[in-house]
């Protein structure tokens, strides 16, 4: 049996596509969704799901008691699915290239502080750029500069605001997404 640990800050469809996915897969199992925002809709969609929704606070991420209920749970996997928070040394550290995190742009670009969600897709129009995607990487000390382990892209056309580009970004973090989780769990 797989043990994943999802973390995810906002709406959460990425972790209900991941948590769909594997539902009929008897090997993988969920058992909760880690999350910093109490009201996040996530928080609907793991009801929805039957996933326990665990809610933390900034106090409990920096003192270490994550850690230590991540420690006791010794998941397989710890996935990042639209995580806004920077992952803490002492995580990196446990968990060696156990942590995964998809990022919406084709890192090295558009990466870093400040750079996520909507602000993203923003700055990949606001640059003119022609093409946009998907990084899904490692998770190392860091912010967004973890091993690539997969990249897809989608064309921006010039016409595009960034709710297009959000749109097209999230097709492939659905498409692809739980395919890459599955063959890292897998290795
Ligand atoms: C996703 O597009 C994900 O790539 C992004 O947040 C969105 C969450 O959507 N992550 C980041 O920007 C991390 N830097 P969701 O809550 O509907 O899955």
């Amino acid at each position: 049996m797989k043990k994943i640990i999802l973390f995810a800050s906002g709406s959460g469809s990425n972790a209900e596509n991941i948590i769909t996915y594997f539902s009929k897969n008897k090997e993988v199992t969920f058992p909760c969704i880690l999350c910093n925002k109490e009201d996040a809709y996530v928080k609907v969609r793991a009801q929805k799901l039957g996933v326990p929704f665990k809610y933390f606070t900034k106090e409990e991420w920096k003192s270490g008691e994550i850690l230590k209920y991540l420690k006791s749970e010794k998941p397989d996997l710890i996935v990042l699915a639209g995580f806004l928070l920077r992952v803490t040394e002492d995580i990196v550290k446990a968990f060696p290239n156990k942590i995964i995190n998809i990022h919406p742009a084709l890192l090295p670009k558009h990466g870093g502080k400040g750079m996520y969600g909507m602000h993203v897709h923003e700055a990949v129009v606001n640059d003119k750029d022609k093409e946009s995607g998907i990084t899904i990487h490692y998770v190392n000390e860091n912010l967004d500069e973890g091993a690539t382990i997969f990249q897809a892209k989608c064309e921006v056309k010039p016409t595009d605001t960034p709710e297009d580009v959000a749109h097209n970004v999230h097709e492939l973090e659905y498409q692809y997404f739980p395919q890459v989780i599955e063959q890292v769990l897998n290795k």
